[in-house]
């Protein structure tokens, strides 16, 4: 299909990343040409990549540039545990205020453990336990000898999420949204989040779907005995970050799971799991959670056709052609998943 003349362009900001980044923003890309998606690319740097070519793992003209596209689609970035610099992940979201984590988690090859698996985490990006105000308590001679952190959950926080997920399950037809919480502990920090969502729901939602709550650990427990009896799960940043693995988890693995983190700004489409080290560079890695992020990306971009075409393809080059890479059972290379995905979009 030929891109009709007048398709305006859209800036976008492009990182690679890290690890296997190379390899499956590669991908993506022949993807994305495929289907005449009209991305005018610019190419930056951060994390690991950052820190080598100039000593920074968020370099300004990274920041600059999303700045001007408001739009990007990123590879994984490293992060070293423990001591080190600070996440880029986690700075780009609160550079430009991406309070919202989208990821959607659907079976793409049925007849697994879990078939017909249709669910979304929304997850609060910016507040809780991830703000990073952490110090160490030395005594004695260990400077370590005490680990403290401080999570803060706003109401205004809280707030702007849960809208941006409840007004996410009408549009597109949820039609129950769960609240995960661990209000019985931590009464204040995931109280307030609990109290805001029932609140908003009874002034503003209310009979537009149903909206029931649980607490973290009974739903992960519930998720893994009986996944489909969820529709949407919103929550804060932690339980977020942790049940988003869980329900990848549910559809084949990190491989198949893509995630978009939205702001007021802006916009950064990425997969959900990193940089992979141990298969760096082997050519091996699965390219699908980026792609479907760019799908994504096209949705946002209101491209739903060619959107539609890159998933439609992708479940064609797995179900049909059954091309799949090592993690998934097969024995395909990136590039030759890559090739069957790229002939699927250009004669379907
Ligand atoms: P990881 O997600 O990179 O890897 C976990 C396991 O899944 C590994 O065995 C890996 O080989 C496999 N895997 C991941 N993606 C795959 C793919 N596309 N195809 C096939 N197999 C795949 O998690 P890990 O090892 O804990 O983290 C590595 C680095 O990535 C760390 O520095 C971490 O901070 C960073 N990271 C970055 C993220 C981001 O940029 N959004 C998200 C998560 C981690």
């Amino acid at each position: 299909m030929t891109q009709p003349a007048a398709t305006p362009r859209i800036p976008a900001t492009l990182i690679p990343g890290d690890g296997i980044g190379e390899e499956i923003v590669d991908a993506t890309l022949a993807a994305l040409d495929a289907l005449q998606a009209p991305f005018d690319w610019d190419r930056q740097i951060a994390g690991l990549g950052g820190v080598k070519a100039s000593g920074d793992p968020l370099p300004p003209a990274t920041l600059e540039s999303i700045r001007r596209t408001r739009l990007a689609l990123k590879g994984p970035l490293e992060t070293p545990s423990g001591g080190g610099y600070r996440s880029s992940n986690v700075r780009l979201r609160e550079e430009f205020q991406l309070y919202a984590n989208l990821r959607p988690a659907r079976t793409i090859i049925p007849g697994g453990r879990f078939d017909k698996v249709d669910l979304v985490v929304v997850r609060e990006n910016l507040e809780g336990l991830y703000i990073g105000h952490e110090h160490y308590v030395k005594i004695d001679d260990d400077p370590h000898a005490v680990a403290m952190a401080t999570g803060i959950n706003t109401r205004a926080g809280s707030r702007r999420l849960l809208e941006f997920a409840f007004d996410h399950a009408v549009l597109t037809g949820r039609k129950k949204v769960t609240i995960v919480h661990k209000a019985n502990i931590m009464k204040a920090l995931t109280g307030i989040f609990l109290e805001t969502g029932l609140e908003l729901y009874e002034r503003k939602y209310k009979g537009q779907f149903e909206l029931d709550t649980v607490i973290i650990d009974a739903c992960a427990m519930k998720l893994v005995l009986n996944p489909w009896q969820f529709d949407m799960l919103v929550t804060t940043n932690l339980f977020g970050d942790i049940l988003s693995d869980l329900v990848a988890g549910l559809v084949g693995g990190l491989g198949m799971a893509p995630g978009a983190n939205i702001g007021a700004d802006a916009a950064i489409f990425e997969a959900v799991h990193g940089s992979a080290p141990d298969i760096a560079g082997k050519g091996i890695a699965n390219p699908i959670a980026l792609m479907l992020a760019a799908a994504m990306m096209l949705d946002h971009c209101k491209l739903t056709q060619q959107a539609t075409r890159l998933r439609t393809a992708i479940d064609q080059t797995l179900n049909i052609d059954q091309v799949r890479t090592g993690d998934l059972g097969g024995s395909a290379s990136t590039a030759q998943f890559t090739q069957a995905l790229v002939s699927r979009i250009r004669n379907g």
